[in-house]
């Protein structure tokens, strides 16, 4: 009797340690996904001719596909209003504030969003649209 009772204990324990394990083993898996945001921002620099204050177009324009043109379909007006010749109505401050801080329904794009790297870059493609 008592060890029929143990193994029993014993099984039920078991289970229970299973049980946990597994639960544990889903809420791993679940955690390891999402994080790639910062790399993106920190590895641009290295690609391209070496412009440090001037911004690379080129790049830019990945930049400005990544987080722009879903607004301003290829610089062009979409829900936000056109950036063509936007370089020549606005300064370069101007722009950073805006790309920065957001204004009414364009969202705010920090340094982790858009390093300042990339945000010459961008301005640089900016800067192309006529
Ligand atoms: C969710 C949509 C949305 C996204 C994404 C977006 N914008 Fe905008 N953008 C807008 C809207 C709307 C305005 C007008 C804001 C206002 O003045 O009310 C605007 C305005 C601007 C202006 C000022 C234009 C002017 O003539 O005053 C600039 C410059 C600009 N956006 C650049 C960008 C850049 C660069 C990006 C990407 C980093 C971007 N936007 C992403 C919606 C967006």
């Amino acid at each position: 009797m008592f060890i029929k009772s143990h193994w029993l204990k014993l099984i039920l324990a078991l289970m229970i340690v299973g049980g946990v394990t597994l639960a544990f083993g889903c809420s791993k898996k679940e955690k390891a996904t999402p994080t790639p945001t910062k790399v993106a921002a920190t590895s641009t620099p290295a690609a391209g001719t070496p412009t440090p204050s001037g911004g690379d177009a080129t790049r830019g324009k990945t930049v400005f596909a990544a987080n722009c043109t879903v607004c301003h379909p290829d610089g062009k007006q979409g829900v936000g209003p056109s950036l063509i010749g936007v370089t020549t109505k606005l300064t370069t401050q101007q722009i950073t504030t805006q790309i920065r801080n957001g204004k009414n329904v364009m969202p705010a794009f920090s340094t982790t969003q858009i390093s300042d790297a990339q945000l010459a870059d961008l301005l640089a493609y900016l800067a192309t649209l006529k």
